[in-house]
């Protein structure tokens, strides 16, 4: 038998809570969709974001149908047990394991998925299930709905509404309780030591490739499953690709480097970004910018605190940037101007942060009736300002082309104000100048 990953009493809460969201209705949360990889090789699988969060399960071809007040409340589908595909791919719980381990009221197997759960809805009001995401389920999920309808003969009420149940569960995971920020605290640790050892081996040319290869070595050493997302880990104007994937060439002296990498612990993921020098000196020109966007980040994690608007903060990075736009002579013109035009737009295509936990885009509204929200305590978001000058940008100073620069935090808001939980990750250009390099390997 596997031992969990998730702490199941954790999970069990969980449901609790989403018990006074969802009265009268039935949720149902599916397994992550198994992806080939090519010819009969699978991606390696992770479970659904959701489903893990309620059930800490982690197999593929499993659902949650949860009703809350009802009996059965919790039922969950699974794969038989198979000994032959267990001595291929490895344990599976089968029904019975898997009532008895997940505190289930009841378990089926998945093959009965439409007969059973049509049963299961016959008395709901209405439905939650993320439809149109490519699940897998979303075949069986119309015929369980047409079934519903059938047994209710000619009531003349029609199909059971659907809402998404991605929104309703986002809710209760956007606000992070003790043990969340527990696995986050120690996702955004590990994270922090594997980028302090990729600046000890930065150096002219160490290729991208094997400083990715050293961010994941280091992250499983400490235990974590995974990255949360993939890796980015972009040597000169690679930088200025926000998402850059290919992780393939070779760094160069002068150049800066931007690691944007965060380990998964316990399904949780850190988010961090650095940038610093191939060499381990910042050539003047990156220097000066590089500390005016530090002194920026540094002041919008400090604003953080219960009831700022994130709107409100979003518009002091634009502000900011900006500002570095017009000093660094990347802009020319008048503040409010250049930002009513979306001038920095250039520069500074993203966002400031987004929420971050189990997903690295974590789950959770922006808004609340058509506004944006205010930061609370117990959600964790990212401050990730940045500036980036495209190589060829012919109206750029020389100096400043090809330099990419985002500097990227983790931050937990508290009663008093925030936590940094990625504080551990070196930023001031003395550190940084210190330990580039410094490895003696
Ligand atoms: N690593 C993706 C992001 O920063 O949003
Ligand atoms: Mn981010
Ligand atoms: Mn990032």
């Amino acid at each position: 038998m596997r031992k969990p990953t998730a702490n199941l009493e954790e999970c069990k809460q969980r449901r609790e809570n989403l018990k006074t969201l969802a009265q009268g209705a039935a949720v149902i949360i599916p397994s992550h969709t198994e992806h080939i990889r090519n010819h009969d090789v699978h991606h390696s699988y992770r479970q659904d974001s959701n489903l893990f969060y309620l059930t800490g399960f982690e197999e593929p071809e499993s659902v949650l149908v949860f009703r809350p007040g009802m009996t059965p409340e919790t039922v969950l589908f699974v794969r038989e047990k198979d000994e032959t595909r267990e001595t291929w791919d490895g344990f599976r719980y089968g029904p019975s394991l898997a009532k008895a381990t997940f505190q289930m009221d009841a378990t089926y197997v998945v093959d009965d998925v439409v007969e059973k759960a049509a049963e299961l809805l016959a008395d709901v009001e209405k439905v939650y299930y993320s439809q149109f995401r490519g699940s897998w389920f979303d075949k069986a999920f119309k015929k369980i709905l047409t079934a519903v309808k059938i047994k209710k003969g000619r009531s003349g009420k029609g199909l059971l509404p659907v809402y998404d149940a991605y929104p309703l569960v986002g809710e209760l995971r956007l606000f992070k309780s003790d043990y969340d920020i527990q696995q986050m605290r120690t996702a955004c640790e590990i994270s922090s030591a594997a980028h302090v050892e990729l600046m000890k081996n930065t150096r002219p040319g160490v290729s991208e490739r094997e400083l990715h290869g050293l961010f994941i070595y280091e992250i499983m050493k400490h235990g974590c499953a995974r990255e949360g997302y993939g890796s980015i880990v972009a040597g000169g104007k690679n930088a200025c690709t926000l998402h850059y994937i290919f992780n393939d060439e070779t760094l160069r002296d002068g150049d800066l480097l931007l690691v944007d990498a965060g380990g998964e612990y316990n399904y949780y993921s850190a988010d961090i970004t650095r940038a610093w020098p191939v060499s381990g000196k910042f050539t003047p020109a990156q220097k000066r910018i590089y500390q005016k966007v530090l002194d920026l980040q540094k002041s919008l994690v400090a604003s953080i605190q219960p009831g700022v608007i994130l709107k409100d903060h979003q518009a002091k990075a634009v502000e900011g940037l900006t500002d570095i736009m017009i000093d660094e002579k990347l802009l020319k013109g008048n503040r409010a101007e250049l930002i009513k035009e979306n001038a920095f737009r250039k520069y500074y295509p993203h966002g400031l942060g987004h929420y971050l936990g189990l997903d690295v885009h974590d789950a959770g509204a922006y808004e609340l009736d058509g506004q944006s929200r205010p930061y609370e305590k117990g959600m964790v978001v990212t401050v990730e300002p940045g500036i980036y000058i495209p190589h060829n940008d012919e109206t750029a100073p020389m100096e400043l082309r090809g330099i990419g620069i985002r500097i990227e935090d983790d931050i937990l808001v508290t009663n008093e104000g925030i936590e940094n939980l990625t504080i551990k990750t070196p930023k001031e250009v003395a550190e940084l100048e210190d330990l580039v390099g410094s490895s003696n390997s």
